[in-house]
């Protein structure tokens, strides 16, 4: 096929969002919108992706600053054709395909059918699809496949309103037809140059406008509402469990969140409830849930997660057991068979292989040896108000129940802390360290505290 340039039309407010944040940042399934078109355009290798930015621009830029797209800048937002106009400066001598940044369920495979159909004669050609409901989007006015025009739902008369085909936005100009968009007016309700007036441009020139109609409407929906964006965080999240059951992958049921990059290994099973979210990558055979939330987390093989358990930024490795009701927090890291029980809390840590921390626990900036045991109530005191401290338990040392350990501070391998104790100096290798007051017996209390009263 020729060369491509594909450009992707960001730079509208988005005012029926009602937000502060730039409508293609907005997020489905836990991946800001733009992000999605983006990749799909990636996947048909074009020279060059541009995506028109204004409206938030900064925040847009920033957001794509990774070196695949060239940024440009519409200044004010006076319409689709208008926006494409502003990519001319760094369109090569491609065909132009172009992507709406608030229609992100498109698929690749979609879009290289499409761009099959239009090689067969290289006209201006549109994607539409029916709808049920086709409130809001531009209705298509065809003769066989040929597109007469396309009116926005504003500018519509009553009999067009009820046309059920409608414009995804998705479309293909070659390069040599870039210049009708030139020729586009904004002679109309909105005061804005219209992309799809190029079909009324086109057809006064002799020339024709195709329509590639695509079977799955819910693919091409777009985004303008907070109500579509939870239609397609709905579509997208069936669409990501479909995916993963192909590949082996157990669900009790379809109430589990699973945002789209995130990998899951076979005979894996997820229990409902479950929130798994961001740069997220889950090994094989491990159980989750019900009721687990994980963002940014590494979980290897044969782990099993009970319920209620909340993690980010951590890396669990292979055999691990955690939960029910575990906190882990960044940088925590779980070595090998060790275990964390209910409420406890982790942060900054590597606990060793085969190491316990089964009840009410807090570990912070610290790192925990092989085979150790932590007690019940087990507090890392690492923060002095100002500054954080490490505390380092070496192998198989056992911690009684209801120790505080304030950091700085090393306990040294195969030592025991007496329960209860406060933990202030380095413990040496092999000794019992116990700093508790010692039990007093006091005889005839009770007798005498009546005779008080
Ligand atoms: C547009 C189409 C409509 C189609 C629908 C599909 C036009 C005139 N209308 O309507 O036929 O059915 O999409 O979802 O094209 N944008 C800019 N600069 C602008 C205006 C918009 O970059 O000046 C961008 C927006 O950020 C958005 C896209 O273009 O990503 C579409 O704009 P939007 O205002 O959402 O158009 P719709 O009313 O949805
Ligand atoms: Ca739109």
């Amino acid at each position: 096929m020729k060369a491509l340039d594909i450009v992707i039309l960001a730079a509208g407010k988005g005012e029926r969002m009602v937000s502060e944040k730039p409508k293609v940042l907005h997020e489905v399934m836990g991946k800001p919108m733009i992000d999605y078109v983006v990749k799909a355009a990636q996947g048909l290798e074009p020279s060059k992706i541009i995506v028109v930015t204004g409206h938030g621009r900064e925040r847009v830029e920033a957001h794509l600053n990774d070196g695949s797209v060239v940024c440009v800048v519409q200044q004010d937002q006076k319409g689709t054709a208008h926006a494409l106009i502003t990519s001319a400066q760094h369109l090569g001598d491609g065909d132009i395909l172009v992507l709406y940044g608030d229609v992100p369920l498109i698929e690749l495979a979609t879009l290289q059918g499409f761009l099959s159909f239009y090689e067969d004669g290289r006209h201006i050609t549109f994607m539409t699809t029916d709808v049920i409901d086709p409130k809001g989007y531009g209705r298509v006015i065809t003769v066989g496949d040929d597109i007469i025009k396309i009116k926005e739902e504003i500018d519509a008369s009553p009999e067009e309103k009820e046309i059920r085909e409608i414009n995804t936005g998705i479309c293909i100009i070659p390069r040599e037809s870039f210049d009708y968009l030139k020729e586009i007016n904004a002679e109309n309700k909105k005061g804005e140059y219209y992309l799809t007036d190029i079909c009324k441009v086109a057809r006064n020139k002799g020339d024709v406008v195709k329509a590639y109609r695509h079977g799955v409407a819910s693919e091409v929906l777009g985004i303008n509402s907070r109500k579509e964006q939870t239609e397609a965080n709905k579509i997208m999240k069936q669409r990501v469990l479909e995916r993963h059951m192909k590949n082996g992958v157990s669900f009790l049921d379809n109430n589990v969140y699973i945002g789209s990059d995130v990998e899951i290994g076979k005979d894996t099973t997820i229990f409902p409830n479950c929130y798994i979210i961001g740069k997220t990558i889950i090994g094989e055979r491990v159980t989750i849930g019900p009721n687990v939330v994980i963002r940014d987390s590494v979980i290897h093989s044969n782990v099993n997660i009970e319920g209620f358990v909340v993690m980010e930024g951590v890396e669990l490795m292979e055999e691990v057991k955690v939960g029910p009701f575990s906190r882990l927090r960044a940088e925590a890291v779980i070595e090998k068979g060790a275990q964390i029980g209910n409420f406890v809390e982790v942060k900054k840590s590597c606990v060793g292989e085969n190491s316990k921390v089964n009840h009410l626990a807090y570990i912070g900036d610290a790192h925990i040896g092989k085979g150790v045991n932590i007690g019940a109530g087990t507090i890392t005191c690492n923060y002095d108000g100002v500054k954080k401290h490490k505390t380092i338990i070496e192998d198989n040392v056992f911690i009684g129940s209801n120790t505080e350990i304030v950091a700085p501070v090393t306990i040294g391998k195969d030592a025991v802390i007496g329960a209860g104790s406060t933990i202030t100096k380095n413990v040496p290798d092999d000794v019992l360290a116990i700093s508790r007051v010692q039990q007093k017996h006091i005889k005839g209390y009770r007798r005498k505290k009546k005779c008080v009263e």
